[in-house]
């Protein structure tokens, strides 16, 4: 059995394929795959493990309907048409629940970032701009009380939670379709409408994923209904929110600041405005990037991969 991997993979999740005797390929050239050559590659192999955002879309299934497992390196699953997959009987598995902390320490990192406008302060020192210290200049804003609304409050939105109590004694408010009862029972969290959410949040979190319905759901008219104090977070999918509206509603004052570990597109233009305003912190998308994490991903990956070869239940398959 043959594996072809998009990108390198974490070590641990290598060598659990490798000494159950498969043979693992991967893509090492820093550029991306086109679709033409994932499927050129695919072709040759028995399984593919996605490290990368190449879609898999109908036209790919169609032509690696082979495939006994395409196993993501992630937890979102929005590049895959997981209807065309189901319909062609090629499995899709993904990494839910190990990259939890990690993500949620992401969009707590970018909270605290916005609010002491830390990746700001640090550009002034490299521009020579330290010389002496002026007690109403470069001010940021406490976050000790004050109310984290989450937008989807799954596993990655309960960890921000739990560390924004411990840490800042932050109110918790969400939206969600259902209740999250561990949440409300053990960090107060109370459930709101929408509206609510927008109205009442000092930081508003998105920790959910990104659909046809919850796509560009943070315009300007979601800012204009938000506090000119409120710090906007995502660590889900750039595509949640708009980011022309986003950058606009920061320069006039509409919210207070963002913190972005995805952005919309990816990667995200030197040039963007949004890296240089003050109250701005933007990451590259590494969420889940710290070795403990990344290596748990890779195991849970490799492990989808044997149960697939095995002829065995995949532990995470995604169905819809
Ligand atoms: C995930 O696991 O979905 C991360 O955002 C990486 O894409």
């Amino acid at each position: 059995m043959k594996v072809f991997a998009t990108r390198v993979i974490p070590p641990n999740g290598l060598e659990l394929l490798e000494r159950a005797g498969i043979s693992v390929t991967q893509w090492t050239e820093k550029r991306a795959l086109s679709a033409e050559e994932l499927i050129a590659h695919c072709r040759q192999y028995d399984a593919l493990l996605l490290a990368s955002d190449n879609p898999i879309d109908r036209p790919f299934l169609e032509q690696c309907r082979h495939l006994k497992v395409v196993a993501l390196l992630s937890v979102g699953y929005n590049h895959v048409d997981v209807a065309a997959a189901n319909e062609l009987g090629v499995p899709v598995t993904n990494t839910p629940g190990v990259l939890s902390a990690a993500t949620a320490d992401t969009a707590f990192l970018l909270m605290l970032s916005a609010a002491r406008k830390a990746f700001y302060q640090h550009k002034r020192i490299l521009r020579g701009d330290w010389n002496f210290s002026e007690p109403t200049a470069n001010l940021g804003m406490d976050l000790e009380g004050k109310t984290l609304g989450i937008w989807g409050l799954g596993n990655i939105g309960y960890v921000m939670a739990h560390r924004c109590v411990s840490a800042f004694n932050m109110k918790v408010i969400y939206h969600n379709r259902g209740h999250n009862e561990a949440a409300e029972k053990k960090l107060g969290a109370v459930k709101v409408s929408f509206d609510e959410l927008l109205a009442q949040s000092d930081v508003l979190s998105v920790h959910t994923a990104l659909t046809p319905e919850t796509a560009d759901t943070f315009d300007m008219a979601a800012f204009k209904r938000m506090k000119p104090s409120a710090i906007f977070i995502n660590t889900a999918r750039g595509a949640i929110h708009n980011e022309p509206d986003l950058t606009a509603a920061i320069e006039q004052g509409i919210i207070w600041g963002a913190g972005l570990d995805v952005t919309n597109p990816e990667p995200m233009h030197p040039d963007n405005p949004l890296l240089n305003m003050p109250t701005v912190a933007v990451l590259p998308h590494i969420g889940s990037a710290t070795v403990e994490t990344r290596n748990a991903m890779s195991v849970m990956a490799a492990k989808n991969i044997l149960a697939a070869f095995n002829g065995q239940p995949l532990p995470n398959q995604v169905t819809s």
